[in-house]
């Protein structure tokens, strides 16, 4: 399946060595990267911007970034090369000299930048080792030309004080506290060490260092840019002594290099934590003296030959390991790709990031999110199972005991925080899907039983605390419990969609939607709930049917069935489900409504949640509010989320009528609740439209409208602007969104149909009537699948034959087989 893609003027994609290469440093806008899988994490932008962090982009942020810069991406990890004068960059930044050649290549957890100028080469490796909480920059310099030079090339980098919220408020302080040691080629960046704090940043190169600057002020000056520092102009470090002020790090090394010859250095940027790594003797080995030891290991380390490249080579190792559980190759070149290397990969950052460090997130509002971390596992549990669980026990723990759930909590404390609100009243019940998704990859059920216990109640000892079995049963019993006068659930502050705030009535413009308004006795009701509640309660059903509880199932089922009726009998508009009641029992998404008379996220929920199936008492109903969808609210870039847009700001809705239309939630094509759409046409068997839709919003197609996408070709977006924007068709915020994860739910389970489930992989594709086949290989609980589909008929949907190794299988689930390969052979028809 290997391909590069015809690309774009900014670059294009090399799917054979799973990297987007970057052909100019002028994107639309800053295309981004991110390092690090484990705890350690850096944001990389193909001019080397960005910060790093060590488990929490807020408490623990160890170089500073400046957000909404002039230009957007300024500051990261840059090189000044100073070449007899002529000074310039490899990542075109800050100096923008004009080079020879340029090129990034964003990989997989890894972004190599290259610059040639004058016959001098220079080529910075940036990426952090597995299970290291360290970032390694491997540079190679070559001298192409004829004659000698001698080269000296600057590194910049400035510390954060750790806590980036008072780092960059809070100058009265911090202008007066920065420390640094120096040792040879090791900056050791100290601040607060005396008092409070175990750890340090230490920053070290294994080059030929010939100085150091350590003050911001002496290496940039006080009038200057970054483009027009003091020292790589001057060819010559200061070094300079940070005492408060701006402590940075920067190395001068100097490089005489013949004609041809070529030489190769590592810079390291470590975080060294007092309370992980045991100290050798004391915090200070005399006074004002940092015990180095941890730090001169990481040095000796990393200046050992081929350290560098054997870090890289199991960076490689775990990628194609995490990869390698799910691979498709089918007749279309961007569901491969995408499925194969980039959607996967996103999957990974917003698993570890949820939605806090981004370049549209700062790393200091929202920490990890309770209905966001929920999804965002959908799509991260087959690559790490383990991880998964002790996430989803971390989240549990953010509970209450009535079943309110914190809405976010700090990654470095785990424990939630009110910040952006409380009272969602969907959150609780993504935490079943997660869970029984976690249970159906692995599955491991003794999760159901780990001791997690509510965030307001404290406990003797861990044996105490429910389970988290207790949890899902407090969710789905919550959401029976807070329902209003039409039956269904009540919506709380918001439900996924955050902006519907419907017990707001916010007229204060320094006040958060989120925050802003008592729930507390509201009848404002929620349809996209209800949908969400019925798709919960049969996997919960589900879920005890596999564990042979069968009063239990039925007990829930029972559940499913109620809310299924008052949904069927009081959200059906005649064409769509409606979206919701007002606080005034008033209806929200109906024909009887001058604006938002149809919304996305109930259409999808609704058929999702089992509504309007076919052959059931309202059959007809979900196949008819999906082609409505098709009809108000699709377009070639994607579902857009309600019609018509709001033009007025109304607080009776909050935050959706305040966006311009086209935007965001007003209109804006949210790429998130698209996929539910898309997994609603797999459901119906519509394996074109599927495609379809698939394609709408998929990244890897946009690079032929680049200008107007902007974004990242090879990542989602949050939202692209709806038809009603006059810049329909761009993207913003990329990288950390839901859409990530429920778009590989969307082409390996709807569209490919490889559904893991409590007894097997179930097999139940729907693709394009014209395909006439193509092959998976999953790793599930041990084994290897090596699935064939063949589709002679020209189907969409409905396997007729199964055989594993050869010998028919009865249904489509594939049992759970032994390690090792197997070959399985599926006929569609
Ligand atoms: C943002 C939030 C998510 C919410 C969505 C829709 O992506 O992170 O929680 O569901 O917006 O409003
Ligand atoms: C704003 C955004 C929405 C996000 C919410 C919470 O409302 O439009 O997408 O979920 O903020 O931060």
């Amino acid at each position: 399946m290997s391909q590069n893609s015809v690309g774009n003027p900014y670059g294009h994609f090399d799917d054979q060595n799973r990297e987007y290469v970057v052909t100019r440093p002028d994107t639309p806008l800053p295309w981004l990267n991110y390092l690090g899988q484990d705890e350690f994490f850096g944001l990389c932008t193909n001019t080397a911007g960005g910060y790093t962090f060590w488990k929490d982009a807020k408490l623990r942020r160890l170089t500073r970034y400046r957000y909404n810069n002039v230009p957007y991406d300024l500051g990261g990890r840059y090189l000044y090369v100073n070449d007899g004068g002529s000074v310039w960059n490899p990542g075109w930044k800050p100096v923008k000299a004009k080079t020879d050649a340029y090129e990034c290549r964003h990989g997989l957890g890894y972004s190599v930048i290259s610059s040639t100028k004058d016959g001098l080469s220079v080529s910075q490796t940036m990426f952090v080792p597995p299970g290291e909480n360290l970032e390694l920059w491997k540079v190679t310099v070559k001298n192409s030309s004829s004659k000698a030079k001698s080269v000296k090339v600057f590194s910049y980098q400035e510390f954060c004080f750790f806590e980036a919220l008072n780092d960059m408020t809070n100058y009265q302080r911090t202008w007066s506290i920065g420390e640094v040691e120096v040792e040879g080629g090791a900056i050791y960046h100290k601040t607060e060490y005396r008092e409070r704090r175990n750890h340090y940043t230490l920053f070290g190169c294994t080059g030929p260092v010939t100085g150091f600057d350590t003050s911001r002020d002496a290496f940039v000056g006080i009038h200057e840019g970054l483009h027009e520092a003091k020292v790589p102009f001057a060819g010559k470090a200061s070094n300079s002594k940070a005492f408060g002020w701006n402590p940075i790090g920067s190395h001068e090394v100097t490089l005489n290099l013949k004609p041809g010859e070529e030489t190769t250095y590592t810079y390291i940027l470590a975080y060294v934590d007092h309370d992980l790594v045991r100290f050798r003797g004391e915090k200070f080995t005399a006074p004002f003296v940092i015990n180095k030891a941890v730090g001169m290991d990481v040095m000796k380390k990393y200046s050992a030959p081929g350290a560098v490249d054997a870090a890289f080579d199991r960076l490689k190792a775990y990628w194609d390991q995490n990869l390698g559980n799910f691979q498709v190759a089918s007749p279309d070149p961007h569901a491969n790709r995408m499925a194969n290397i980039w959607n996967q990969y996103q999957c990974m950052a917003t698993f570890n990031m949820s939605r806090s460090a981004s370049m549209y997130e700062t790393g200091i509002g929202r920490g990890m999110g309770f209905r966001d971390s929920n999804q965002d596992l959908l799509g991260f549990v087959h690559m790490i199972p383990g991880r998964a669980r002790e996430r989803i026990l971390d989240i549990a723990a953010t509970q209450l005991s009535d079943g309110t759930c914190y809405h976010q909590y700090q990654p470095l404390t785990k424990k939630g925080n009110a910040d952006v609100g409380g009272d969602f009243y969907d959150d609780h019940l993504w935490l079943v899907l997660s869970t029984v998704s976690y249970i159906k990859e692995s599955g491991d059920r003794s999760i159901l039983d780990a001791p997690c216990g509510f965030a307001d109640k404290t406990y003797a000892s861990n044996k105490d605390k429910e389970t988290l079995l207790h949890h899902l049963e407090t969710s789905i019993a919550y959401t029976m419990t807070k329902r209003g006068p039409h039956g269904l659930p009540l919506i709380g502050h918001a439900d996924w969609n955050d902006c519907l705030n419907l017990n707001c009535f916010s007229t204060e413009p320094n006040e958060s939607f989120q925050t802003a308004g008592d729930v507390k006795d509201s009848k404002a009701e929620s349809v996209m709930i209800a949908g969400l509640f019925l798709y919960a309660a049969r996997q919960m059903t589900e879920l005890y049917k596999a564990l042979g509880r069968s009063a239990d199932a039925a007990r829930i089922d029972a559940h499913r069935k109620t809310m299924l009726g008052i949904l069927e009998s009081v959200a059906w508009d005649g064409e769509w489900y409606t979206r919701a009641y007002d606080a005034e029992g008033k209806v929200i998404g109906s024909k009887t409504n001058e604006e938002g008379k149809i919304f996305i996220e109930s259409q999808g929920w609704a058929v999702l949640g089992g509504a309007g199936a076919d052959g059931g008492p309202f059959g007809g109903r979900a196949r008819q509010a999906l082609e409505s969808v098709h009809k108000h609210l699709y377009t070639k870039n994607g579902v857009v989320l309600q019609q018509p847009a709001y033009s007025t700001y109304n607080k009776a809705y909050g935050e959706v009528t305040s966006y311009p239309p086209g935007v965001k939630e007003n209109a804006g094509i949210f790429s998130h609740n698209n996929t539910w759409i898309h997994l609603g046409w797999c459901l119906l068997g519509e394996g074109d439209r599927a495609l379809e839709y698939y394609h709408s919003i998929c990244p890897s197609t946009k690079e032929a409208q680049i200008d107007t996408y902007r974004s990242e070709p090879y990542v989602y977006a949050q939202m692209t602007a709806g038809k009603d924007a006059p810049c329909f068709g761009e993207a913003k915020n990329s990288w950390l969104t839901g859409t990530a994860a429920w778009t590989f739910v969307v082409v390996s389970q709807g569209i490919f149909g490889i559904q893991p489930d409590f007894a097997g992989l179930r097999v139940d594709p729907c693709i394009p009537k014209g395909w006439k086949g193509f092959e998976v290989t999953r790793k599930f609980r041990g084994a290897t699948y090596h699935i064939t589909v063949t589709n002679p008929n020209g189907v969409s949907k409905g396997v007729k034959s199964v055989t594993v190794d050869g010998k028919a299988v009865a249904g489509n689930i594939l049992p759970v087989l032994a390690s090792g390969d197997h070959a399985v052979a599926v006929v569609l028809g």
